[in-house]
């Protein structure tokens, strides 16, 4: 999962490669590197590090050329270092090539090529790329790219360059995207659109195996058999304003500010009086009508909003609903057929583990549908049926807007089912689920200054963390619908605050947690009105009694909680319990911000993590 960007046409290729690469560092954010065509020569510079080393580097000593390929890395084999960042030579230092993926037969690749006279210098598997094509290269730069995927197994999207072809991209994909920019006597690929957005909305996207082979005049995609193909152009109807901080201090502060507008335009787009529509859902109400059971698979917290989806879809729907997440799912020959719905949620459409649930449920018959936030996406392009999230992009590496998209449009799925199975239309839902956006945004206000509430609760925790030696940590409860949410609030504190933080359904706490209790731990309750409220409190009395810490999510004006003395008392808007997590989960959000804020972390671009996960 790595970020590679290709130029060519009249500007400074360095200038655009680098603006593309700082779309796509939430890909990767190890190391970053680019290769320029500069008269007859190709140069390399790349830097271990943030984009900025390199920036900063190219600034001192600039590289002048129209084109040029660019790469920013989340490291798979090999340490983040100068030499195993990309580009990658070929031995002869003619080719360049970038890489996003794993090559998985690399070592028979690497022994055949040395046995050649190739040499080494790189730890990666993507440097037998380079040297493969070298092999491969007869004069015609696409032939030998074409050549060497006959010879390569695994994911990647790759761009290359040769220094006696200048002003020529080959790019090519499998199992990782790359996407083609259209521009006015330029043209681009990269792996994301955020990346060429600066330049064009005219986009192509390359589906598996094809091959791009562009200039700055022309540019023709070929399949795997060497035959030349027709492709789709796309207008991409959103702004790059979207993919900017706009006067927020990180992408996750403004895109937990975003939610209220989200989900108003999703529920905007979807409702019309009694009715949902989903007009791009290819699966139809027939095939619905006849599913009898649905299987949710998805990874991290599109797996937490397939989670609370259960209760919704056999509350509304009545249709059993089982959740799994993607990497047990596709390895435990799942019972799924065609009588099972599978649903495959996922913001980027790109995670690897969800791509492959998705084929292993089609193989086995069942019909897939993918829910996706990023269009044309490979899993929203190989489901059965896609809804879209329309959440707009999302770049903090910590998911928030895409997790209450996801959630609102579950919800309307649910809805959706239960009309297509003939269930009586039920007004009150769609009465209530209209209220959310007013709901966050009323949440949300009260958190618009920097000296809000939630960040001095962050700001105590701060410092008792420090004075007990950074002993604390945190548990997150919750029960019923707001379960998964606890799950999920304590994934958003562990990503981007590196502080061990544990989710747990709280009538599970007398079976093994309640041990952790004492004064370390502080214990984030969500205590909303609802079935098991009167339970929860009886949980905060249980931590009560063994001293810890609590913060309470409660219904704005609960004065018997208060009653309950907890430490820190977090109130949201009164809202139906089927739609609460909506709601619930953007004080979570804010907590994790502002408590990672207090330790001054990276919160856009955590350590270890990127943000789509196309390697298994
Ligand atoms: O793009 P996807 O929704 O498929 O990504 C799934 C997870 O990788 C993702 O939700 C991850 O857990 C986030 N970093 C959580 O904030």
């Amino acid at each position: 999962m790595c970020g590679i960007i290709g130029y060519t046409g009249k500007k400074n290729a360095t200038q655009v490669l680098v603006k593309g690469l700082s779309r796509l560092e939430y890909r990767g954010y190890d190391s970053a590197g680019v290769a320029v065509i500069r008269d007859q020569e190709l140069v390399i510079r790349k830097k271990k590090g943030k984009l900025s080393v390199l920036r900063d580097d190219l600034k001192k000593d600039p590289i002048q050329g129209k084109t040029g390929i660019g790469h920013t890395r989340w490291a798979t084999h090999g340490v983040p270092n100068d030499v195993n960042a990309h580009p990658h030579y070929d031995h002869k230092e003619k080719i360049a090539i970038v890489h996003n993926g794993i090559i998985e037969n690399y070592l028979d690749l690497k022994k055949m090529l040395e046995r050649k006279g190739y040499k080494f210098v790189s730890e990666t598997d993507s440097e037998a790329i380079a040297h493969l094509i070298s092999s491969n290269y007869k004069g015609d730069l696409r032939k030998a790219v074409q050549d060497s995927a006959k010879q390569m197994e695994g994911s990647y999207s790759i761009a290359a360059v040769h220094k006696g072809e200048p002003g020529r991209i080959v790019g090519m994909r499998n199992d990782s995207p790359l996407i083609i920019g259209i521009g006015e006597g330029e043209n681009f690929i990269a792996s994301d659109i955020p990346a060429v957005l600066d330049y064009t909305k005219k986009v192509v996207y390359l589906d598996n195996k094809e091959i791009v082979d562009l200039n700055e005049k022309t540019v023709l995609v070929y399949g795997p058999n060497g035959r030349k193909k027709k492709k789709k152009e796309v207008e991409i109807k959103w702004d790059i304003s979207q993919a900017e901080k706009n006067g927020f201090r990180h992408f996750m502060l403004k895109e937990i500010f975003e939610q209220p507008e989200v989900i108003k335009n999703i529920l905007e787009e979807r409702i019309e009086k009694e009715n949902v529509k989903f007009d791009e859902l290819k699966i139809t109400k027939n095939q619905l009508k006849k599913t009898k059971k649905i299987a949710i698979v998805a990874c991290g917290t599109a797996y937490h909003a397939g989670l609370t989806a259960q209760y919704a879809i056999e509350e509304v729907a009545k249709v059993p609903v089982w959740v799994d997440t993607s990497s047990e799912f596709r390895y435990r020959d799942p019972l799924v057929d065609k009588e099972t719905l599978v649903i495959v949620v996922s913001q980027s459409g790109e995670t690897a583990d969800t791509l492959a649930a998705l084929r292993e449920a089609r193989e086995k018959g069942a019909k897939v549908l993918a829910i996706c936030n990023v269009l044309g996406s490979s899993i929203a392009r190989e489901a059965d049926g896609v809804i879209y999230t329309h959440a707009g992009p999302e770049i903090a590496v910590a998911s928030t807007k895409a997790y209450t998209a996801q959630l609102v449009v579950l919800y309307l799925f649910a809805y959706y089912l239960a009309s297509a199975r003939g269930s009586k239309k039920n007004s009150g839902f769609i009465k209530e689920i209209k209220s959310l956006p007013a709901a966050a945004k009323k949440l949300l206000d009260q958190y618009s200054s920097k000296r809000n509430k939630i960040a001095k609760y962050a700001s105590e925790f701060h410092e008792y963390y420090l004075a007990r030696n950074n002993k604390s940590c945190f548990l997150y409860l919750g029960r019923n619908v707001n379960y998964p949410n606890a799950i999920e609030g304590a994934l958003k504190l562990k990503e981007i605050s590196y502080i061990s933080a544990e989710g747990y359904p709280a009538g599970e706490m007398k079976h093994g947690p309640i041990a952790l209790i004492d004064e370390n731990p502080w214990v984030v309750c969500i205590a909303v009105k609802g079935a098991t409220y009167e339970k929860m409190l009886s949980n905060i009395q249980e931590i009560k009694a063994r001293g810890g810490i609590i913060i309470a999510i409660a219904t704005e004006g609960d004065a018997k909680l208060k009653k309950s003395k907890v430490e820190y008392v977090i109130e949201t808007p009164r809202i139906k319990e089927l739609f609460s997590p909506a709601i619930v989960v953007i004080p979570l959000q804010l907590l994790a911000y502002y408590v990672a804020a207090e330790f001054g972390y990276d919160i856009d671009q955590p350590r270890n993590l990127a943000k789509s996960v196309t390697v298994e």
